[in-house]
């Protein structure tokens, strides 16, 4: 009797056949909307703003149907309207119940090889997305709605950098990456790299611009940005009206040649398309001109700028500073997340191969594995939502010269991973819900600087004394 009892309790507080509403979100929307709903790479849902419409019909059917333009996937063919129904009154009760006072951020970590202070280095910042250094004292950092910031004199300066370029602010898109050139400092150099969403005009009957990666370079002169090129632009004919997956970042080999990676831009099946430049990391000589032994300088039709193909979302990119090889981190669907050693003219699979199923659980494909397509080096499944990531070489942190130093979104996590010439060896978590981690960045004073969204903050870690 005891036993029936307990069964039907259990039975009306957790449905037996399927799912709960809060492990349905854990499975299926947390990667986009934040673990405890904070938002992320889409925004918050329990902020009391429904953008799209607040009421039940409006929100199930934005669920059921998607707002594919912006990156919100459809789950009428994985969810049914029952499930739809009960989501929703999850999330309106989520809201009722949001507690608006974040956590507060963390003074002190104990790793495996070190104890570590931690402290602000610049707050107040709007989805800061990179921070470069020129040296120990100068940082520039991007905010992904489009202004530029300055670090300098030990403090975050309130203006922005005036007249950079224009962004398409909208989703995942917006100022991105930032970078000095490596002769920065030479005389008549003072080249600054920007990568950013850009758009084109309003198409007719107000269709929404199509946008996409554009990489220019410019110097900053009396806080005023001036003297642009525009180094990289897509044909125009390429450009997507979605609002997510433009990557990037902007690293530099030793022949100085500049790297940069282009998400997808929602449409997995570009990526494996040498004529479209969306799901590709390129190679450009800081000038814009292609370098002569890029793999499809010659091929006809071609972006000529591609220097691998089949990435999804890479969003972290950096040069081993012994092998200088390129390492890339890549945002992979639900499950998939992936670090990959780039070579020129390879393939890494997206879409025909993944670890990874679609956001709303169907599948992309069944294989993981194909003849000419590279496997990753590492991958996480479920996600962490990889973001950046950086080698460690520096004098404050000596165990970890080489490691590599991974930051996460969705898992909010910073992890340091051992490797052993192409191998992970090991993997350590060392700071975990402080925030969604955009960037990390082995600084030139050698602390560790992290770089968060929700709050806007960087921290810097050094050792305790
Ligand atoms: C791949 C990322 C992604 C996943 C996964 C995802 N969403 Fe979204 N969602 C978005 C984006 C992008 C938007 C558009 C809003 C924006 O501009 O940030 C959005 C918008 C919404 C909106 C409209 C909000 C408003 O202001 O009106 C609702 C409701 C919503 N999502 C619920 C869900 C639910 C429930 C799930 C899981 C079943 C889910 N989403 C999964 C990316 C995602």
């Amino acid at each position: 009797m005891k036993t029936l009892l307990i069964l039907c309790f259990t039975a009306a507080a957790l449905p037996i056949l399927g799912k709960t509403s809060a492990e349905l979100y854990q499975e299926h929307c947390s990667h986009c909307h934040g673990i405890a709903f904070q938002g992320g790479n889409a925004q918050s849902l329990i902020d009391g703003i429904w953008q799209f419409g607040e009421s039940t019909g409006h929100i199930s059917r934005n669920i059921k149907f998607g707002i594919t333009h912006l990156g919100m996937p459809a789950y009428a063919d994985t969810l049914t309207d029952q499930e739809i129904r009960g989501l929703v009154d999850f999330l309106k009760k989520a809201e009722s119940q949001a507690d608006p006072e974040p956590l507060p951020l963390p003074t002190y970590l104990q790793t495996l090889d070190y104890e570590i202070q931690v402290d602000v280095f610049a707050e107040g910042l709007d989805t800061p997305w990179d921070i470069a250094f020129l040296n120990k004292d100068t940082a520039l950092i991007t905010e992904r709605s489009g202004n530029l910031r300055v670090y300098a004199d030990g403090r975050l300066y309130s203006k922005p950098v005036e007249g950079t370029p224009e962004v398409v602010a909208e989703g995942q898109g917006g100022l991105l990456a930032v970078a000095f050139d490596p002769d920065y400092a030479e005389e008549g150099n003072q080249w600054v790299y920007l990568a950013y969403s850009h758009g084109l005009e309003i198409g007719p009957n107000g269709r929404k611009a199509p946008a996409m990666t554009r990489i220019v370079r410019g110097r900053i002169d009396g806080n005023r940005w001036q003297d642009e090129e525009v180094i990289f632009e897509a044909p125009h004919e390429t450009y997507r009206t979605t609002r997510h997956h433009y990557g990037t970042r902007i690293v530099f080999d030793q022949n100085k040649d500049l790297y940069f990676s282009i998400g997808d831009r929602g449409t997995g099946m570009n990526a494996q398309d040498p004529t479209r430049p969306n799901g590709k990391i390129h190679r450009i000589q800081r000038d814009g001109k292609i370098p002569r032994d890029n793999p499809y300088r010659r091929t006809k039709d071609a972006v000529k700028s591609i220097y691998s193909l089949g990435n999804r979302n890479p969003q972290g990119l950096v040069f081993h500073p012994e092998t200088d090889e390129l390492w890339a981190s890549e945002h992979g669907p639900l499950g998939g997340d992936e670090i990959n050693l780039i070579a020129s003219g390879k393939n890494y699979g997206w879409p025909v191969i993944t670890y990874g199923r679609n956001y709303n659980g169907s599948v992309i494909s069944e294989l993981t594995h194909k003849e000419g397509m590279e496997q990753p080096v590492w991958y996480w499944n479920p996600s962490t939502a990889v973001c950046g990531i950086d080698f460690y070489s520096g004098d404050l942190f000596p165990k970890w010269n080489n490691k590599l130093i991974v930051g996460a979104l969705k898992y909010e996590d910073v992890r340091i991973l051992s490797i052993e010439g192409h191998r992970v060896m090991h993997e350590e978590v060392i700071l975990k819900n402080a925030g969604r981690v955009r960037d990390v960045c082995c600084g030139p004073d050698g602390a560790v600087y992290i770089v968060l969204n929700s709050p806007g903050t960087i921290l810097k870690l050094t050792p305790k004394s």
